[in-house]
């Protein structure tokens, strides 16, 4: 099959790698120059394990070219992928311009027929009105199918999620379209949900909102947890045994974010509004998410008083979440911010998330470590915002030698409970009534400052 891919981001540079790795001749297009020039060199411009063997093997092999010219990339192939970003817009609603530019520009070149598919995640309704961009702007009487096929994948693990995915979904209203996509995706041998166009764009908002939903309620348990003295990890775990619920996506900790879940769950809270409908559960995972990173900052802040100046804090994770370099909407990046706003000093380091994290937090009372350690030389206290498992196992009685006090807030639950406090720290999870909170809540009221919010 000859395939191309525009965009080749996140999605469209693992698609594109993958469908070449299936034998597929492949074009990956994109509009950033510099982007296409490193993956050329062979260089990845993202970090994602097991990708930059696969695009430098099927380069090699000749199945797998990139280019910026789109001309060049549709009249060389018979099937389109549309992988171009679709961010949050100022109103909640998903970004489309870059989606119909492409459309726009696909239209005015195509001169045969073309399966045109839609990966980028896209509100239901758009593959539809991609059908008229398209036919407006087309000069020939070319045919052409428009297919939705949502993409599933986890940053982080999206080489085996694509290879494996659970399921593919593909919504179109052409026979011939649908065979031509089963042709692609029939020899995983996984399940193919074939349906309308509608409701293949709906089943991805739906998937991601109910996972983050599965975040937000885990997190709410985790504040019963914590007043309760249950500890929601050992609740997650029970819950997780059963397998009407599955033990993912039950993590305590900071929120949900990442360039999915929040503008996911907002666009699809902004197409119910505009179907007349409040989807009010929605409503209320985007609050507790809201609240959730609020409320870990509001243990620090009542720790050590709400006037930060002389305080430097070590930071562990800025990725928005383990095994990725991406920091879009990540709630680590904004708990540093929040922090440094207080007037604190931050040492952060990421294993892979420090160049992105430069580009957003600039030098400003931000220092770059190279390791994990050096983060908390001198530091006042050590606080855990990604889920490294790097961050698991560190040397605790190291730990204590560089930090001024030995005070840990984990804002993912990695750490070992028992290990920690039998170690001498002071320990904050989430969800857990730790000696350290225990010890905070029966501090006289008002001292130092406590900024809870939402009556938390
Ligand atoms: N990242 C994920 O984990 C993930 C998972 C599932 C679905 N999605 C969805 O897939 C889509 C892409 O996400 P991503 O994370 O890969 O985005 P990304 O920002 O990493 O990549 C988008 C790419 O599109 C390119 N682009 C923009 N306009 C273009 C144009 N006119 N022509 C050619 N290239 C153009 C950009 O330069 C960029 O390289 C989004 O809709 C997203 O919601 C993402």
């Amino acid at each position: 099959m000859k395939i191309c891919v525009v965009g080749t981001g996140y999605v469209g540079l693992v698609g594109a790698a993958i469908f070449a790795d299936w034998g597929n001749d492949v074009i990956g297009v994109d509009i950033n120059e510099e982007k296409i020039e490193r993956i050329k060199k062979g260089e990845m411009p993202i970090f994602e394990p097991g990708l930059s063997e696969i695009v430098l093997k099927n380069i090699s092999e000749g199945r797998l070219t990139f280019t910026t010219s789109l001309s060049e990339g549709v009249r060389n192939s018979d099937v389109i992928f549309i992988c171009v970003g679709t961010p949050q817009s100022d109103t909640g609603d998903a970004d489309l311009s870059a989606v119909w530019k492409v459309a726009a520009d696909i239209g005015k070149l195509i001169d045969s027929y073309k399966v045109i598919v839609t990966k980028s995640t896209v509100p239901v309704g758009t593959n539809q009105k991609l059908k008229q961009v398209i036919r407006d702007n087309m000069t020939s009487n070319a045919d052409f199918d428009m297919v939705s096929n949502p993409e599933f994948l986890r940053e982080g693990y999206s080489v085996e999620d694509m290879m494996q995915p659970d399921r593919t979904v593909i919504g179109s209203d052409s026979e011939k379209a649908f065979s031509i996509m089963r042709g692609l995706y029939e020899h995983l041998g996984k399940p193919i949900l074939e349906c309308d166009l509608k409701s293949a764009e709906m089943v991805k908002y739906a998937s991601n909102a109910f996972l983050a939903s599965k975040i937000s309620f885990i997190n709410e348990m985790a504040q019963i947890c914590e007043r309760s003295g249950a500890d929601v990890s050992v609740v997650a775990k029970g819950m997780g045994l059963d397998n009407r619920i599955g033990p993912r996506f039950l993590s305590a900790g900071i929120g949900y974010g990442g360039s999915c879940f929040p503008k996911d769950v907002a666009a699809l809270y902004k197409t119910s509004t505009d179907q007349a409908y409040d989807f009010r559960l929605l409503r209320g995972v985007m609050e507790v998410n809201e609240n959730q990173k609020n409320y870990f900052v509001s243990k620090i802040v009542r720790y050590f008083g709400k006037n930060m100046a002389d305080k430097t804090f070590g930071v562990l994770g800025l990725a928005f979440k383990e095994n990725t370099d991406d920091i879009r909407d990540s709630v680590g990046i904004e708990i540093v911010k929040i922090l440094r706003g207080l007037g604190a000093k931050l040492k952060v380091y990421d294993p892979e998330a420090m160049y992105n994290s430069k580009l957003v937090l600039g030098s400003t009372s931000v220092e770059y470590c190279l390791d994990k350690y050096e983060v908390m030389q001198d530091s006042d206290a050590l606080i855990i915002l990604t889920e490294w498992k790097e961050f698991a196992n560190i040397d605790l009685e190291r730990v204590k030698t560089l930090l001024k006090n030995p005070v840990i807030f984990d804002g993912r639950n990695i750490m070992d409970r028992n290990k920690i406090e039998s170690s001498g720290f002071t320990y904050f999870a989430v969800g857990k009534r730790t000696a350290g909170l225990e010890a905070l809540d029966k501090r006289p009221s008002g001292t130092p400052g406590v900024i809870l919010k939402n009556g938390n």
